[in-house]
């Protein structure tokens, strides 16, 4: 990583690197300030059959959201070597969803993100060339268990403590029989949606190594889950997470499946 990191410093000289965050995946993000702004993600290498970042997933999916219409980062380079892999992505404008959104705008980014879901399910999913369906997830989900590549320490609340075995155990448990198909984020929670904040339109869509086609729950789960959430600054709370599944059109919420994906998303 540190070698990748060296030679991306060199390549991008003039630019001012700014760290982002130590990534949930063990990711590196940097944003480069300059002409034009630039974001750096590096990760090593991950033996998690798909948790984590990979660059190419990433590639691949950005290129064919924007094919389709959704604002999205456009791809600078992208590589692996030595086992660490990057991508470089310009600077989408905007601000994220997650940062401190006035109070009497809160219920605006929550009504963006609806829409935003509600209009990438409408894309066909015979469009979508990337498959997430549970016949792919769960055995990658098992894999990870089974190799000790879940993160226990980072469970949910109600999850806390559980051991890997039990987890596993829920998830064949608690496993929907059927899925409603649509092209899904995978990862649609606050810090991954961007939005003007003048007029509160989606301004880009990030962190999309998991889009494809899944039952819609996958992503109304994580975002309801981001909104309630307790540790996000500002709070929009579980009053916006209504808010969010009312806009979205989900009158009849189905909590099983939404407790089912929240789990699955604890092996990723
Ligand atoms: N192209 C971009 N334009 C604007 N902001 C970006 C861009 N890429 C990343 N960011 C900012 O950096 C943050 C982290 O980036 P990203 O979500 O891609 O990484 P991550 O969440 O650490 O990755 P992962 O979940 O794969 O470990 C984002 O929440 C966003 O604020
Ligand atoms: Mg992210």
């Amino acid at each position: 990583m540190e070698e990748v990191l060296a030679e991306l410093r060199r390549r991008y000289d003039r630019h001012d690197w700014v760290r982002v965050t130590e990534g949930y995946s063990g990711a590196g993000v940097w944003r480069l300030d300059g002409n034009p702004g630039c974001y750096v993600k590096i990760a090593g290498h991950s033996a998690h059959p798909d948790g984590g970042f990979h660059p190419l997933a990433e590639v691949e999916r950005l290129a064919w959201l924007r094919e389709q219409g959704f604002p999205a980062p456009e791809v600078r380079e992208a590589g692996e070597r030595d086992g660490s892999s990057w991508l470089v992505t310009t600077a989408v404008p905007g601000r994220s969803a997650a940062a401190e959104w006035p109070a009497e705008h809160r219920g605006e980014v929550v009504d963006a993100l609806a829409d935003l879901a509600r209009e990438l399910h409408s894309v066909p999913v015979e469009e979508c060339p990337f498959d997430r369906r549970l016949e792919v997830t769960v055995p990658h989900a098992r894999q990870a268990a089974e190799a000790g590549l879940v993160d226990l320490e980072d469970l949910d609340e109600e999850r806390a403590g559980w051991p890997a075995a039990r987890l596993v155990e829920e998830l064949d448990r608690t496993r929907p029989d059927r899925e409603e198909l649509v092209v899904c984020h995978g990862d649609l929670c606050l810090p991954n949606v961007l939005l003007d904040p003048d007029t509160r339109k989606v301004t880009g869509v990030i962190d999309v190594g998991r889009l494809g086609v899944a039952d819609r729950y996958a992503d109304l789960a994580l975002a309801t889950r981001s909104l309630a959430s307790d540790d996000l600054n500002p709070r929009y709370g579980p009053e916006l997470a209504d808010r969010f599944l009312a806009r979205y059109g989900e009158r009849d919420v189905d909590v099983e499946r939404i407790a089912f994906y929240r789990l699955l998303d604890e092996f990723f």
